[in-house]
């Protein structure tokens, strides 16, 4: 048997302590599959005293600074667990990639912001940095984009990436519950953060969609290209709506190659009823993709969560020990393409507007009109039809006017409902979800 793998794990939370239970628990069958034993000589987090999952550190070296961690001798592979995009964590990747160290990682952030960088650093020093765990947790997705689908030309990849948010919608749908209700449940479980901004306001969902479109089209990592939307402003009434007219609202992150580049997005999205993705509730989640020769896949599972996640973080090292290397991205970092950014305005999609109308007359020929004008086509109308209601009957009350749309260009439905706002018919501002097609 060959000498051991050194690891050396900075921070020991949540992934920290899971990845000592996997290490501990199936500590035979990983050296069975590596050929060689996997060991922990070092490790590192804020406060020495914190009790670890039950894990008596004293065989470890401790170490107080990541950065000395990452630079020690007597470790082979850094595993960094600490988070963030900047600070302690991007310090100490970078330091033990410069000292030849392998690094696995789980932070998404830190490769959503700096993953062609550090890809380089890391091909440059002839080491590997992996990281299976930053996408949707314990969803082997990096490997089967990377490797499983070599040779495909992908088109699309989406997902529900984030399961604090999904936990939400599927709440709000189920039980009838609006959103902030839903959201306090959450953070009562530890499904939400108490600053729960990252999760509900797309942001972490977004990274994870960053580091995959890097992967299925070979571009640099581009986060500040990607369009992004919360769930914030989702109401229970949408959620009703979007469920009488066939569809299901999700948080979806979505990178689709289009004529004009690449269009990147993170926004609450209808999808049919019945399809797979529908049927992802609660804290799960799903990666899917379309290639050339695979057609369409679509994974599902746990995208977070101690053990989960250290299962991706644990394939990485076991890739490690085993001897396996290859491009960070699939291809040699300083061959990946520019990223070219296709605008949301050029987006092509259906879309669910809702918007309150006074109830006057010529309201409804005005709507009709004024999508016309615009070439949109409607594809459904909820409550009301404008061709036989009572909307046209004068009077002051707001009546709710629900629409799904065929297939038209975000700048043009955008420009409709800007005009339709600028009008004494409709109260307040229209509301408008994209609809996703599978
Ligand atoms: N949790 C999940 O389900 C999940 C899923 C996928 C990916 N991830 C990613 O995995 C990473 C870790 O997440 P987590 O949930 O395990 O976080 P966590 O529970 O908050 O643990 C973070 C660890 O980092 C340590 N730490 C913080 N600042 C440090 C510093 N300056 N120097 C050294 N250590 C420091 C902390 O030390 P103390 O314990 O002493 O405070 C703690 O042990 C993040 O990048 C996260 O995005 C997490």
């Amino acid at each position: 048997m060959q000498t051991p793998l050194r690891l050396g794990i900075a921070g020991l939370g949540t992934v920290g302590t899971g990845l000592l239970d996997v290490l501990k628990q199936n500590g035979a069958l990983l050296s069975g599959q590596s050929g060689r034993d996997i060991v922990v000589t070092g490790v590192c987090a804020r406060t020495k005293s914190t009790e670890r999952g039950g894990h008596s550190l004293a065989e470890y070296r401790w170490f107080d600074d990541a950065g000395d961690l990452a630079a020690w001798d007597e470790i082979d592979v850094f595993v960094e667990l600490i988070g963030g995009d900047s600070g302690p964590a991007l310090d100490s990747v970078e330091t033990a990639l410069r000292s030849a160290k392998h690094v696995v990682t789980a932070n998404k952030a830190m490769i959503a912001h700096h993953g062609t960088r550090l890809a380089k650093l890391a091909e440059s020093n002839g080491v590997s940095l992996q990281f299976e765990a930053a996408i949707a947790g314990g969803i082997p997705i990096v490997k089967v984009v990377r490797e499983s689908l070599a040779g495909n030309n992908i088109t699309r990849v989406y997902g529900i990436m984030n399961g604090t948010c999904n936990y939400i919608l599927t709440e709000m749908d189920k039980e009838r519950r609006d959103f902030a209700d839903v959201l306090a449940t959450a953070q009562e479980l530890g499904y939400a953060e108490t600053d729960p901004s990252f999760d509900v306001g797309g942001i972490d969902a977004a990274h994870k969609i960053a580091c995959l479109t890097s992967l299925a089209f070979g571009v640099e990592t581009s986060f500040e290209s990607i369009f992004i939307e919360g769930i914030e402003d989702i109401t229970l009434s949408d959620i009703q709506n979007a469920a009488e007219l066939g569809y299901k609202i999700k948080l979806m992150a979505v990178a689709v190659q289009t004529d004009e580049g690449i269009e990147q997005r993170v926004h609450p999205t209808l999808v049919p009823k019945g399809s797979p993705i529908a049927e992802v509730d609660g804290v799960f989640n799903a990666v899917g993709l379309s290639g050339d020769f695979v057609h369409d896949i679509l994974m599902h599972g746990k995208g977070a969560g101690g053990h989960p996640t250290a299962s991706s973080v644990i394939s990485d090292i076991v890739d490690i020990a085993r001897g396996s290397k290859m491009p960070v991205y699939g291809l040699p970092a300083t061959q990946l393409k520019p990223y070219t950014r296709a605008p949301m305005r050029a987006h092509e999609g259906g879309y669910y507007v809702a918007m309150d109308l006074y109830d006057k007359p010529g309201t409804v020929a005005f709507i009709a009109q004024t999508f016309s004008d615009e070439n949109i086509s409607i594809e459904s109308i909820l409550q009301r039809s404008p061709a036989t209601n009572a909307i046209e009957e004068a009077n002051d009350e707001l009546k709710p006017f629900i629409m799904i749309s065929h297939d038209t260009m975000e700048s043009r439905m955008r420009a409709a409902l800007t005009k339709i706002s600028e009008t004494d018919h409709c109260a307040g501002q229209p509301k408008m979800i994209r609809i996703e097609r599978f």
